[in-house]
């Protein structure tokens, strides 16, 4: 069980290969499911913040500011993925410039973050993130960059043009 069963994808095309990665072993599918590519449920995806955030000082708590329950801390709701190629920056503050990026935020928090320039306040907040990240479904989901790649080409092949009046 290991990463060898993937090599029959090089023969595919990238799309293909990204879609089986997407409703299989990369579990995009447990949020971004149905018509609409969104469970419309509310999830905590390790994403660095940018800016100052709605609660300030880099912190975004997102859904626990209308809830106040604890277990909503930094969950989002699912973004939907049609024409996603087309709405750059990605995730609730725009921190991701690329959709490589957003893919990789959502398995590996530290991309982004160097952790020598990390306040105790901002050491402490992203630990508590973690945590709230490890009871999603993807947390123990790893990704080489060639299987983004193939993410990237799936999440592309999404697009459509709204049908037009002849
Ligand atoms: C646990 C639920 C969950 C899983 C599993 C998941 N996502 Fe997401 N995804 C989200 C949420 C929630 C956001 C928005 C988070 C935020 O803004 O902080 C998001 C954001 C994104 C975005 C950015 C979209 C935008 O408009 O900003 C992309 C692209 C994306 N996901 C692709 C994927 C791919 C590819 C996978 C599989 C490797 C995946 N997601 C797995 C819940 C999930």
């Amino acid at each position: 069980m290991g990463r060898e069963r993937y090599t029959e994808f090089m023969t595919l095309p990238q799309e293909l290969a990204g879609g089986l990665l997407f409703y299989g072993r990369g579990q995009c599918a447990s949020c971004h499911s149905g018509p609409y590519f969104s469970d419309l449920e509310f999830h905590a995806i390790p994403f660095a913040q940018f800016g100052f955030g709605f609660n300030g000082f880099g912190i975004d708590y997102g859904r626990y500011n209308f809830t106040q329950a604890p277990e909503d801390r930094y969950a989002f709701r699912t973004p939907p993925l049609f024409n996603v190629t087309k709405t750059a920056p990605y995730s609730h503050s725009g921190v991701e410039p690329d959709l490589s990026g957003a893919i990789r935020a959502h398995v590996d928090p530290l991309a982004r973050i160097d952790t020598s320039k990390l306040s105790p306040l901002d050491r402490a907040e992203f630990y508590q993130k973690i945590a709230r990240w490890s009871r999603e479904p993807s947390y123990a989901v790893e990704l080489s960059e060639q299987e983004i790649s193939y993410l990237v080409a799936f999440l592309s092949s999404l697009e459509f043009e709204p049908e037009t009046a002849q």
